[in-house]
């Protein structure tokens, strides 16, 4: 008797081999990444399972498209784009990508630090457009690590594992979460209540999910409360920072200077200030962007739709209590 496979919208390019290990379990429907909502929705109908980036808002009218919904697997470790609470009432499982996500988003705010220190971008334009050649007073110099204070605001896997690292390169480290004491395995490093926080460090770096207690967590006021030395880094979600508070902080020389790997809007209006600004680095969130943990990702979150599918636990599942 030929079994009959559930059948699932996969709305990410697969790999051929992550491709066929979908087509084993289920009836895949690919729908080109990009596609126009509507597309998306009209293509649920009869799905059982959904892959597609956590960029993508997933809400009631998605749940509503796809009556037959078990899972929707995001491609991210973010959920913030994700109905949760409404997948929950449905019994719909929401999985993620944690922990492949992590080491790579530690070593991109890093590189943030090294190029804000010894303002990389500056000193690697300086010969590039021919101010070497033409003896133009070369740029600033820059500062130590050594000594310096790292504010890391958002003490998870991230926030923690990047604590360890810095501190490697000789920086005090101190934390601010909702948590006082750290988890048992973080590495040594104070908690500061947040103001404290921010007028103490001489980089202040974000690394909270985005939820409706940390959008705007840093605005106006915060960015008041920092050194006019100080940098801030965001390799989070764009809306943990008022971007227009932000920029007014940027071309007031309230802070020092930014790098941002996420804005308020991504892609940004053409007309966006801050990407623009002489004391900002702007990257296209491309915390993740590296070959292995792309495929790191993609290999689990098919893991995860393919477990719910074939009715057994997933390696990452945001509301397990669907899973009964
Ligand atoms: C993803 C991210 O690559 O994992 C997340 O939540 O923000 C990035 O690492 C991006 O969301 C594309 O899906």
């Amino acid at each position: 008797m030929t079994e009959i496979r559930p059948k699932a919208c996969i709305h990410l390019p697969l790999a051929e081999d992550v491709a066929a290990r979908v087509d084993a379990v289920c009836e895949a429907h690919h729908l080109p990444f990009g596609a126009p909502r509507e597309e998306l929705l009209a293509a649920l109908a009869d799905v059982e399972g959904l892959l597609l980036s956590n960029q993508v808002y997933v809400d009631e009218s998605v749940y509503d498209a796809g009556p037959r919904l078990r899972v929707v697997s995001g491609f991210g470790v973010g959920y913030d784009r994700f109905d949760i609470e409404e997948a929950t009432r449905r019994g719909i499982a929401i999985c993620n990508t944690p922990d492949v996500v992590t080491v790579p988003v530690v070593e991109l705010t890093i590189g943030l630090i090294l190029a804000l220190s010894r303002r990389l971008f500056q000193n690697e334009a300086y010969p590039r457009s021919g101010g070497w050649a033409r003896r133009e007073r070369p740029p600033a110099p820059g500062f130590d690590l050594g000594g310096k204070t790292l504010g890391v605001i958002g003490f998870g896997r991230i926030g923690t594992e990047l604590t360890r690292r810095v501190q490697a390169f000789g920086m005090r480290t101190v934390f601010n979460d909702l948590f006082q004491e750290p988890p048992a395995d973080a590495p040594r490093s104070p908690y500061r209540p947040l103001d404290v926080l921010l007028g103490e460090a001489d980089i202040v770096t974000l690394h909270v999910d985005l939820n409706p207690t940390s959008h705007h967590l840093i605005g106006a006021r915060e960015l008041g409360l920092m050194k006019p030395t100080a940098y801030l880094i965001n390799t989070s979600r764009g809306p943990v920072v008022d971007q227009p508070a932000l920029v007014a902080a940027l071309r007031e020389d309230k802070i020092a200077g930014a790098a941002l790997d996420v804005l308020e809007e991504e892609p940004p209006d053409p007309d966006e200030p801050l990407v623009t600004l002489p004391n900002v680095l702007t990257f296209p969130h491309i915390g993740t962007a590296t070959r292995e943990t792309r495929r790191a990702m993609l290999e689990l979150s098919v893991n995860n739709l393919l477990a719910v599918l074939q009715r057994e636990p997933p390696p990452a599942c945001v509301n397990p209590e669907v899973l009964g």
